[in-house]
């Protein structure tokens, strides 16, 4: 059958209309003129009768078949308008509108972080990421994501495999480059013993990685994986969130700063290992409140280890249980709130009441962003603007900052 694709799902497929309802077809693009076999709910062995004139040739040799990416096929200018419409399409889901700012996007081969499948062979080891909807390993020897310093632990972290990957099943290695070479962190090797850990502190030293965490055990620390946010240097604990590119990372902390103006006493909440505290504590009084007891330590000793920052306090709580009580709120000038997620609902309710003047809401879920933003809005807030970072670049995902004032 013939069929012309309407729009691109949240998946990033191409939907066409089908004689029972919505149709998928994978990397096409709206206006395309597809012809193939139903089946279901998809079309297959299908051919392009009509390109779009969004269509480019994806710059990765690996596009055709690698998971990793989905959107490779389509200009870039394409894939901002797509992800600009996915925000505005969450907000116009509540009701709501709102300024865009110009979309911020990550250069190509700027991912600093990222999670590598690998499986250990007869010969040696498999590694890369997985096909599309599918657990077939595609190698990326090209991958245009990820940051050039990651590529170059491949031959590291393929060691590791060969020395503690299992045949029957799947090893995930989480890299992430810091300024002292990769942290990376393993899970589903073999079971440590005395000569595995010999091994894998061997091929720390030989690979020159900073630390390596073996099935949520520290085995090697050749020193200490810092990272910079502004003036403090943190040591993450393994496997702790960090934005995902480093310019995503600035865009969102100068739309953040942007936001909350010339605030002297900030509440950052949702604050990991102080993407946002430690920066903005040089200019103002920062308590930072987070779930994880590692990361808040993490962030206090990079505070107390930096030179010429304000006052920043920490807290270590659970934020969807007890969010801050309104008293709590007493005298702060500003809010920066960046939930996983699932978003914030129970500390957005008590925001939505507080006298709070402006809040920087950090989002990388346009859903649970908009149902926020309504409840923000019900409570007397403006919503002001909001800027798009795409910091997973070719991918459906989507990040933003917005912001409230007390209208
Ligand atoms: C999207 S990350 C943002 C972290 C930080 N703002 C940054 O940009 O690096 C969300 C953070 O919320 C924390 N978190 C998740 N659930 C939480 C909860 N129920 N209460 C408090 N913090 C939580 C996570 O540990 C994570 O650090």
């Amino acid at each position: 059958m013939i069929v012309t694709i309407d729009r691109i799902g949240h998946l990033g497929d191409g939907v066409a209309q089908g004689p029972n309802g919505p149709l998928f077809v994978p990397g096409m693009l709206p206006g395309e003129v597809v012809e193939g076999d139903l089946q279901d709910d998809q079309l297959t062995d299908f051919r392009i009768l009509t390109p779009s004139v969004n269509r480019v040739k994806p710059p990765c040799p690996h596009a055709k078949t690698c998971g990793g990416c989905l959107m490779q096929h389509a200009s870039d200018a394409f894939v901002a308008d797509w992800k600009l419409g996915i925000v505005k399409g969450a907000l116009a889901g509540q009701g709501l509108t709102a300024d865009f700012r110009p979309i911020l996007t990550s250069p190509p081969k700027s991912r600093r972080r990222a999670t590598i499948a690998a499986r250990r062979t007869k010969n040696g080891a498999l590694m890369g990421f997985h096909a599309r909807a599918s657990d077939m390993l595609v190698n990326v020897p090209n991958c245009q994501l990820l940051h050039p310093d990651l590529m170059a632990t491949f031959p590291g972290l393929e060691a590791l495999v060969k020395i503690g990957g299992s045949r029957s099943g799947e090893v995930s290695l989480t890299v992430t480059r810091s300024l002292a070479g990769a942290d990376v962190m393993v899970t589903g090797g073999k079971d440590l013993d005395s000569a595995l850990l010999l091994e894998l502190a061997r091929a720390t030293e030989a690979h020159g990685f900073a630390r390596l965490t073996w099935n949520g055990e520290t085995v090697a620390l050749r020193t200490a994986p810092m990272q910079r946010f502004g003036k403090a240097l943190v040591a993450p604990p393994p496997g702790a969130f960090l934005q995902a590119t480093a310019e995503g990372e600035l865009a969102l902390l100068r739309s953040v700063a942007m936001a909350i103006g010339p605030a002297r006493k900030i509440v950052d909440l949702f604050a990991g290992v102080g993407t946002f505290a430690l920066p903005l504590a040089e200019r103002a009084e920062v308590h930072a409140v987070e779930g994880e007891a590692a990361m808040m330590a993490a962030l206090e000793k990079g505070a107390n280890m930096a030179q010429g920052l304000k006052r920043v306090t920490v807290e270590t709580r659970d934020l969807f249980r007890r969010p801050l009580e309104p008293d709590e709120f007493k005298g702060v000038e500003a809010v920066v709130i960046d939930p996983p997620r699932a978003g914030a609902e129970a500390q957005m309710a008590v925001l939505a009441k507080s006298a709070v003047p402006v809040i920087a809401s950090v989002s990388c879920n346009p859903i649970s962003f908009a149902r926020d933003a309504k409840v923000l809005i019900a409570g007397g807030y403006r919503l002001d603007w909001v800027q798009v970072v795409d910091q997973f670049r070719w991918s459906s995902h989507v990040e933003l900052v917005a912001r409230f004032t007390r209208a």
